[in-house]
């Protein structure tokens, strides 16, 4: 019997979800993705640097369908606070006119950070584009956004695992945990 890996961060809270339903609900998202883009030749999956790392990779692999897959990085972020602003760190290589995108990110909080990337991909004219994220802090929109393809819904705590960090710790973590503020330290 293999023993349960220990992970060596103090500032968990508690799991919020475990690695089961992660993975169950990722094989759910590519049964769909699968079944909805049957006819299309051209589907990128474009992720955002670097929480929807591990998100894209599980995903993939559930997705019965010719693909590539990129990448961009933007930055809306510091600590744990979200401003409005969302800068462009590096752009996505592939020419995406005449693509099937779909944008993949690991959380929406404000939803600037979706809302700015989606104008911006909307004026290269891709094909189609739709939203896919792993969680959504639906109390927290400060924009309105469409989800097309979502994880879970999650309440307004602040989590790490499966990708997300807390200044870049925590996210080799194979489930989604709430960060217990009280024992966190930078
Ligand atoms: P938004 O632009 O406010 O929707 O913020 C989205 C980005 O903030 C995500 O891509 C994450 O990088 C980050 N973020 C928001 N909430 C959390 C969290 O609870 N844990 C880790 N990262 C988060
Ligand atoms: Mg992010």
């Amino acid at each position: 019997m293999s023993s349960q890996p220990k992970f060596p961060y103090d500032f968990i809270g508690g799991v919020l979800i475990t690695q089961e339903q992660i993975e169950q609900r990722v094989d759910a998202i590519g049964k769909q993705i699968s079944a909805d883009y049957v006819n299309s030749e051209k589907l990128l999956l474009l992720g955002l640097l670097r929480g929807s790392v591990m998100f894209i990779t599980d995903l993939m692999r559930k997705i019965q369908r010719p693909l590539t897959m990129d990448f961009m990085s933007v930055s809306s972020y510091a600590g744990n606070t979200t401003s409005g602003f969302v800068r462009i760190d590096s752009d996505h290589k592939t020419n995406i006119h005449g693509w099937d995108v779909i944008l993949i990110d690991d959380i929406v909080d404000s939803g600037f950070t979706i809302h700015t990337v989606r104008k911006l991909l909307l004026e290269r004219k891709p094909k189609s584009l739709k939203v896919c994220a792993m969680l959504d802090k639906v109390d927290r929109h400060k924009v309105e956004i469409g989800i097309d393809y979502l994880g879970f819904e999650i309440p307004d705590y602040f989590v790490v695992g499966y990708g997300l960090d807390i200044d870049e710790k925590g996210r080799n973590l194979p489930y989604i945990a709430s960060v217990d503020m009280t024992k966190y330290k930078k």
